[in-house]
This record gives structure tokens, C-alpha cells and sequence, in this order.
């Protein structure tokens, strides 16, 4: 079953390291938003010509048959062609601009970057999986692709770039600790993210449930090293860890939570399965599964699952389809899960929840 819920409350205030690179990056950086602002608002009168054609359904359940009616009407308007071109561009340019102001501000930034002990943990003989290493987003390289690529992220791309183009409901950091907050039991003992990236979603969890122990799992050295200094920074602890989600090498029945910010749609359906798999592994019995992931096109106002799809499809998110029509209802019991719900955070919004308990034993 599917509800919607508001839970998204309290925008976070954002400050940025963004401010210390030079000049020349601080203008460049403002440009790509500035782009993408303005090509925002122009995408609202694509929308307007989309459902006033006619040709979008009541509910997508065909979104390669709804991309086909809809593109043709949409490339036909000056705005179209003008937003998807800008969009195309500011994916190309995002990462080369702020890893070379990050290169060109190195002496000062690095120190900031860095943890000051060597807090992530190598899982055995762990391999990354080969869709791991795509250009997810337009991230040159990969997510390793730069040694200190988390900072580059988290602090010159979302932080000083994209933060001021979302707003209010659609504050992505606010979703964060809402959705941490939302996991259905008041307290848990150990927590497991699994994709934590840069600590993002793990330390709102460590917000939420000060007396957990919480491990974060991500294959990116990067990534993982800058959650680290996060953690520090936020005098939080924390243990990352670099593993695959789907294989993660910690012991059966060691969590009571396992929970993910936006990983699965990173994934082919199979690695999703395997998710919920390991996930069923980890947990106690009667503990929850929290994932928070791309909204499903059928759930969707059909303009947004048109929008998402061609920003996916134009964007480097190869798996944004098959995820957004996955049903992880099925996936979850498939693994053996039970009072699988999910939600929206707001309305019209992604990311949706699922959530569901592994059955004690009794059950
Ligand atoms: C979009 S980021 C989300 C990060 C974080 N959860 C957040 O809320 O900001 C996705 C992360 O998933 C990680 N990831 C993707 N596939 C993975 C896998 N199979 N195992 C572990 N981490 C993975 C990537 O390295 C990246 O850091």
C-alpha cells in the first residue's frame, strides 16, 4: 500500500566551504547555477504545453509509450530546446570546474578535507561491482575519480552549487533528516547505511538516535573519507566502512535498522535484490529495512515522470528507469520481509520510502 505523508519540515540552514575557492571558481560555479536556475524556470512552460496537449496518461505505466507521445510536443517549444541543452551543459561542466578550483585552492581546502586519523575500515577482500565504476551524474571519473572527490561534492557541488536552486519541500538535505527521523521504532542500538556517500544521511541518523553504534558502508574512498572528517567535525562516531552494500562482510543479525538515502537507483534490478537480501542478513529479528529512493513513475504526476525520465536518461543515471518502475513492495517480500509500506515525504515529491520488518521468530 502506498501513503503520502509530510514530514519534511525543517529546511536546513546550509553554510558552504564553497566560499573559499577563488574567484575565478566562485564565478564559475555561480554561472552553472545561474544556468540551471533559469533553465528551471523555463521548464515550467514545457510543462504547461505537456498537459495542455493532452497526450500525457492519467498514471504512467508506460514510460518509454509516454516519452514518445511527449517528446515530440516538447522539442517542438524554443524553452524545451533551450533548458535541455543548458541541463546538458551544466552536467558536462559541473565536476572539471570544481575539482580544478578545488586543484587551485588545494592548500587551503585539503586540510579541511582531510580526517584526522585513518577512520575508514577495509572490508576483506570486497570487490566493487562494474556498474559501480560509471560515470554516475556526470561525475568525471567516477565516484573516485579524484582523490578528494567527496569534498569536491559535497562542499563545491551540492552545498555552494545546487542548495540554492532547491528550496522549501524540495531541500534534499532537509529530506534527509526527515527521513532518518521517520524509521519506525523510537530507538535503535546499531544502525547500518548502507551507500552513506558523505555522511550525509549517517549523521542525521546520529542526530536522531544519539545512542546507536552506526556503521556507514560506501565503495568510495573518497566519498568515505570525507564522511569521515564530517563525523569528526560533527563529533559524532562513526565507523565507515568500504564494501559493497550487497555484501557488506558484517556479522548475520548485527543491526536493528538498515536504511539507504538514494543508493538503489544507482543499481541494476539484480544488485537492488541483493540489497534487500543482505539487509534481511544483517537485521535482528523484528528489526526494519528504511530505503529512500527515487519516486516511481506510477506514483508520480505524469509531467514529473516524464521530467525525471529525460533528465535520467540525459543525466548519467543508467538505472533511474528500471528503478523508478522496480516494485520494492515485491522486492522486499521477495526477501523475506513483512508490513512493507510505502510513502511519499511530501506529496509529488521523491524520494519515496519503503520500509518493512524482518518477522521475529515466533512469526
Ligand atoms: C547518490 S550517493 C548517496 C549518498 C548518501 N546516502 C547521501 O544521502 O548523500 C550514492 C552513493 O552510493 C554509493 N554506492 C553505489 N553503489 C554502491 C554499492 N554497490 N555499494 C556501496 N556503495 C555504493 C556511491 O559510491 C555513492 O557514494
Amino acid at each position: 500500500m502506498t501513503t503520502t505523508r509530510s514530514i519534511v519540515d525543517d529546511p536546513v540552514p546550509v553554510r558552504t566551504k564553497g566560499e573559499l575557492v577563488d574567484q575565478r571558481g566562485r564565478a564559475e560555479l555561480e554561472f552553472v547555477r545561474t544556468i540551471t536556475t533559469a533553465s528551471s524556470g523555463l521548464r515550467a512552460r514545457v510543462r504547461r504545453d505537456l498537459e495542455a496537449s493532452g497526450v500525457l496518461p492519467a498514471v504512467v505505466t508506460d514510460i518509454a509509450a509516454t516519452r514518445a507521445a511527449a517528446d515530440p510536443i516538447a522539442e517542438a517549444s524554443a524553452s524545451y530546446r533551450f533548458s535541455s541543452a543548458a541541463r546538458r551543459w551544466t552536467r558536462t561542466v559541473t565536476t572539471p570546474r570544481a575539482t580544478a578550483a578545488f586543484e587551485r585552492r588545494r592548500s587551503v581546502l585539503e586540510p579541511l578535507a582531510v580526517p584526522a586519523s585513518a577512520s575508514v575500515t577495509e572490508a576483506d577482500g570486497k570487490t566493487a561491482p562494474r556498474y559501480w565504476n560509471y560515470e554516475f551524474h556526470g561525475t568525471t571519473g567516477g565516484w573516485d575519480g579524484h582523490e578528494q572527490m567527496g569534498f569536491v561534492h559535497h562542499e563545491l557541488v551540492y552545498h555552494y552549487l545546487l542548495t540554492k536552486v532547491y528550496g522549501g519541500n524540495g531541500d534534499i538535505f532537509a529530506q534527509r533528516a526527515a527521513f532518518a527521523r521517520d524509521a519506525p521504532a523510537e530507538t535503535y542500538t546499531d544502525i547500518v547505511d548502507l551507500g552513506c556517500g558523505t555522511g550525509q544521511y549517517t549523521l542525521k541518523l546520529a542526530e536522531a538516535y544519539p545512542g546507536a553504534s552506526i556503521t556507514g558502508v560506501d565503495l568510495s574512498r573518497a566519498e568515505l573519507t570525507y564522511a569521515a572528517r564530517r563525523a569528526e567535525d560533527a563529533g559524532a562516531t562513526v565507523e565507515f566502512r568500504r564494501a559493497p552494500a550487497e555484501d557488506t562482510g558484517l556479522p548475520d543479525a548485527s543491526a536493528d535498522l538498515v536504511t539507504s538515502f538514494i543508493l538503489l537507483h544507482e543499481m541494476p534490478p539484480h544488485a537492488v535484490r541483493a540489497v534487500f537480501a543482505e539487509a534481511f542478513r544483517l537485521l535482528r529479528p523484528g528489526g526494519h529495512v528504511h530505503f529512500a529512493d527515487v519516486g516511481r513513475y506510477d506514483r508520480r504526476p505524469a509531467y514529473q515522470a516524464w521530467n525525471d525520465d529525460w533528465d535520467a536518461e540525459h543525466g548519467n543515471e543508467p538505472w533511474w528507469r528500471t528503478s523508478a518502475t522496480l516494485d520494492l513492495v515485491e522486492v522486499a517480500e521477495q526477501a523475506g520481509f513483512v508490513d512493507v509500506e510505502q510513502f511519499e515525504l511530501a506529496p509529488g515529491f521523491h524520494p519515496m520510502g519503503t520500509t518493512a520488518r524482518k518477522p521475529s521468530i515466533q512469526e
